[in-house]
């Protein structure tokens, strides 16, 4: 059966003959060697992160679904948007929760999730145009920092930036990024913020450091995707994953430590790659935050905030008051 879903690539199929060519020559050269993000998910990474979402340690997601669960009517109705941008949509697992309560009040049109792992895209829209019969499902395989330009302009529009991923930007990065979705939307569009909030430093290391080490694989994998994409050789068990909590900038801090000195080759970079013994690849942060400055960081990039709900303790002890939030704010 073909469904009604519409795909638009933005990302060359030798995007990492391209851009990660340039971005991965940068890293390594660098001091400190310094990763992005974008280059984790390849079908691995995604399937290792689907993982991540389901441990006990890793409580945002549920915290965030149960949030979205008591919210999304509200948020309908607030917003009366016809149109859902999803940024970073993965799986659009939780989106549901949000796309059923704009569905059952007939406002809803069109559905368009961005992300750069295109296989996992493919796979969530054909599930979605399934589930919400008539639903236009618009996905672009395309990288959120750079191809905002090229979503649809038409209808009342949410965006939504799920599972804190806003978290995993640096803090000029996030302006950039704020500034630049203010810039693609009109007034009276909307953005809807699932952040994680500062809490017990514990617990936050237990959500980046799992007990099965799904977390150490996933951000391991970082290194495999390298060495296939570029021709390299950098030798995966020469290094501890080190996850840290950065109290000064309220951060999660993850890192790959050299265990011995490593010295590697990356062919296609015609590059040799070496670190110290102890030192350090940074691979992701995992920014928390503090409703206050969160709230002045979206008025300064033109959005007013409507309402910020924090989540609430759960039965099972998995969740704690606070531990989440969504923020729900208007392009003035
Ligand atoms: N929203 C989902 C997934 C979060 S994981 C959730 O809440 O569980 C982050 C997602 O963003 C991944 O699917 C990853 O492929 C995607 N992603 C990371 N960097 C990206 C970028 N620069 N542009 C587009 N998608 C990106
Ligand atoms: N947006 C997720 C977060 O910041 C991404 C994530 C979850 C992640 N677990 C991770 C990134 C482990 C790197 C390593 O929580």
């Amino acid at each position: 059966m073909s469904l009604p879903v519409q795909i638009d690539t933005h990302i060359p199929n030798d995007w990492a003959q391209g851009e990660m060519l340039d971005d991965i020559r940068r890293t390594f050269t660098n001091h400190p060697k310094v990763l992005r993000p974008k280059w984790l998910y390849d079908d691995r990474g995604s399937e290792l992160f689907d993982r991540i979402t389901t441990l006990d340690e890793y409580y945002p997601t549920e915290a965030e679904r149960s949030l979205l669960l008591d919210k999304a009517s509200e948020i309908a109705r607030r917003s009366g948007a016809d149109t859902i941008i999803e940024l970073g949509s993965g799986t659009s697992d939780k989106t549901r929760t949000l796309l059923d309560a704009f569905w059952v009040t007939e406002q809803l049109t069109t559905f368009i999730p961005v992300d750069v792992s295109e296989q996992t895209l493919v796979d969530a829209s054909e599930r979605l145009a399934e589930r919400y019969p008539g639903l236009s499902v618009q996905a672009h395989v395309g990288d959120f920092t750079r191809h905002l330009g090229h979503l649809p302009h038409s209808g009342r529009r949410l965006v939504a930036f799920l599972g804190g991923t806003l978290g995993n930007f640096y803090q000029e990065e996030r302006a950039a990024f704020l500034g630049a979705v203010a810039d693609t939307l009109d007034t009276d569009d909307w953005i809807l913020l699932g952040v994680d909030l500062v809490k017990d430093a514990q617990r936050l290391i237990d959500a980046y450091h799992d007990s099965e080490g799904v977390t150490a694989e996933f951000v391991t994998n970082v290194l495999s995707i390298i060495n296939r994409e570029l021709g390299g050789n950098l030798p995966l068990e020469q290094f501890d994953y080190v996850p840290l909590w950065d109290a000064q900038e309220e951060r999660v801090d993850m890192r790959l430590r050299a265990a011995m000195p490593v010295t590697a080759r990356i062919e296609a970079l015609d590059l040799d790659v070496s670190f110290d013994e102890g030192e350090e690849l940074r691979v992701e942060i995992s920014t928390k935050f503090r409703q206050e400055k969160l709230s002045g960081e979206l008025s300064a990039a033109g959005f007013d905030v409507e309402a910020f709900w924090t989540s609430s303790a759960s039965e099972d002890g998995l969740l704690q008051d606070s531990d989440f939030a969504l923020l729900l704010a208007r392009r003035a």
